[in-house]
């Protein structure tokens, strides 16, 4: 997928973030959005290291803001770099999505929008473009964050504004009168970089709520799971996250909560050749809610362009019913043509799938044929399918050529002593790398006699990708090359001639994007099959591999 680069503001050139914060404070961020946290104030303090911009260059950003554009934004997302944005999950959102939620949420007539983790403030600043009488909370964790959403308040006149620097997650909400949208993209930050008690509180938020919350959520479940403590009855919602919840078991709690708590209204899924952000390449889920509904259907659409979102009106009706049966959504997204439908068969029933050969070190027992040669040892090696890529271009077959790599692959009789090349190979993996444990020791190594016999599997006659940004691919194995574990391999459960198989590739090929999400699909649009879940996809009964 092709990542949109989007040029800097040629007038703004701060190069630290002393000079952003500079900036924030010359457009107005101290006048803007209530009483200043410890933390702006500190960085507030910093400021006076950076010489102030000249009166051109602030008023030439005062028009980038007021004509829709985040120049401030733009600049963190500069100077920061993407490991120091990952650990806050601060990738900000394209103009095209944010323009979407902002106008389902506006139809959704609030009083008070809540910018939920605002960052440079895109959400809140739209909203306000839109509907001068909106009050806005805008929170967010990251000092630099809330000043950079004051100073764009300021610019766009807008004082009904509280910007608070607060956990989501853990911050009391005012209560009001009237509606309150919450409207954001809330962090992707893995389960891994959060404290045990940020975990333990939330799990014990959910238990309240009746649910069970997995450890292994990230801060996006966080976000979701402190919705509804902070809303009421009748307020909506409209929250961008990364699709993985849809389908895996820590996703359990937003399934649920918009099942029920929230009231899920309608989910958008933008394909993952829609890229939706700009510097984290994910396959994103736009959710809808209004909080207490419970309608008898969700809206469900998947679009490969965002400007196809159509302010988030769109979808089809699917029952309530299907989504509380179904452990993975993103298959209701993309319905099998076959599903239910007579005439078609699963691919179990022909042909069963295995993992590859799990080396326990791709870099000792696999080489080219030269390396196998110099090193005096090929007759022990033979040609193997070693990157998934040979099979997602292989075109219907994965043939043996002059460049294929090979597969160290040693009968376990071998006595490796009476082979003087072979020994000296082996004891290689005897002896530690660079510092780094010997092959021998590793996990997989050190669980099987001898740790060098990679194991025995016939060639299986079909491969088949399963990690990849794209549906998997299948394709012949003429050559009958080993196959380690960057692919599965398909075995018949009979006898089926050549012609057959080629049919049955051809079928499953064919048939390739309505298999998409019949696995599970993680951050980054990678789609991950397991051997089950390949045997579960359909083709047709009438074919001649029956
Ligand atoms: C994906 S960015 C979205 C920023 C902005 N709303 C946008 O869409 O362009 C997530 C934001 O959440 C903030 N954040 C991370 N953890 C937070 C927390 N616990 N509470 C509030 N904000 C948080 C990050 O600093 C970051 O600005």
């Amino acid at each position: 997928m092709a990542v949109q680069k989007h040029s800097l503001p040629s007038f703004f050139d701060a190069t630290t973030e002393a000079q952003l914060v500079r900036v924030a404070s010359d457009l107005g961020a101290r006048e803007v959005g209530g009483p200043l946290s410890p933390g702006e104030e500190e960085l507030l303090g910093q400021e006076l290291e950076a010489p102030p911009l000249i009166g051109e260059s602030l008023a030439t950003i005062r028009r980038a803001i007021l004509g829709g554009a985040d120049p401030l934004g733009e600049m963190l997302r500069e100077l920061r770099a993407p490991t120091v944005r990952r650990a806050l999950g601060a990738f900000y959102t394209p103009p095209e999505l944010a323009h979407s939620m902002v106008e389902w949420v506006l139809s959704q007539r609030p009083d008070r929008v809540v910018d939920a983790g605002c960052g440079s403030g895109r959400f809140a600043s739209a909203v306000v473009r839109k509907r001068r009488d909106v009050e806005i909370v805008a929170v967010d964790i990251d000092p630099l964050a809330t000043l950079m959403t004051r100073a764009v308040l300021a610019v766009l006149g807008h004082e009904r504004a509280s910007v608070l620097q607060a956990d989501y997650t853990a911050m009391d909400l005012p209560r009001i009168e009237g509606r309150t949208a919450f409207i954001g993209n809330p962090p992707y930050v893995r389960h891994h970089s959060l404290s045990p008690s940020q975990k333990l509180r939330a799990q014990g938020r959910a238990q309240q709520l009746g649910y069970r919350m997995s450890a292994l959520a990230g801060l996006h479940a966080h976000f979701y799971l402190a919705t509804p403590l902070h809303a009421r009855h009748g307020d909506v919602g409209c929250f961008v996250t990364s699709s993985e919840w849809l389908d895996v078991g820590y996703g359990a709690i937003v399934r649920d909560l918009l099942l029920n708590e929230l009231g899920g209204q309608s989910l958008h899924v933008l394909e993952p050749t829609a890229v939706p952000f700009v510097d984290a390449m994910t396959t994103a889920v736009i959710a809808c809610f209004v909080v207490g509904s419970q309608p008898e259907s969700v809206r469900l659409s998947a679009v490969a362009d965002a400007r196809a979102l159509d302010h988030l009106h769109g979808g089809r009706p699917i029952p309530r019913a299907a989504l509380v049966d179904a452990t993975r959504w993103s298959q209701l997204l993309r319905p099998s043509r076959h599903n239910g439908e007579e005439g078609f068969i699963a691919l179990r029933d022909i042909a069963r799938v295995h993992r590859g050969l799990v080396t326990g070190a791709n870099e000792f027992f696999v080489m080219t044929r030269e390396r196998a040669q110099e090193l005096g040892i090929e007759t022990w090696c033979r040609p193997a399918i070693t990157r998934a890529i040979e099979i997602l271009t292989a075109q219907g077959a994965v043939r043996d050529g002059s460049d294929r790599r090979v597969l160290l692959d040693i009968s376990e009789d071998v006595d490796r002593t009476a082979y003087p090349s072979l020994d000296a190979y082996l004891r290689l993996g005897e002896l530690p790398r660079n510092g780094r444990p010997p092959v021998c020791e590793g996990y997989i190594c050190r669980h099987r006699r001898p740790w060098w016999r990679v194991g025995t599997q016939r060639p299986p006659p079909i491969v088949a990708s399963y990690m990849a940004r794209q549906a998997p691919a299948f394709a012949l194995n003429p050559d009958r090359l080993a196959l380690i574990n960057i692919g599965h391999g398909l075995y018949p459960n009979h006898s089926i001639d050549q012609k057959a198989l080629h049919a049955l590739v051809d079928a499953l090929n064919q048939d390739r994007e309505r298999h998409r999400g019949a696995g599970r699909t993680y951050h980054g649009g990678m789609e991950k099959f397991e051997p089950g879940e390949l045997e579960s996809l359909l083709i047709p009964a009438d074919g001649p591999w029956r």
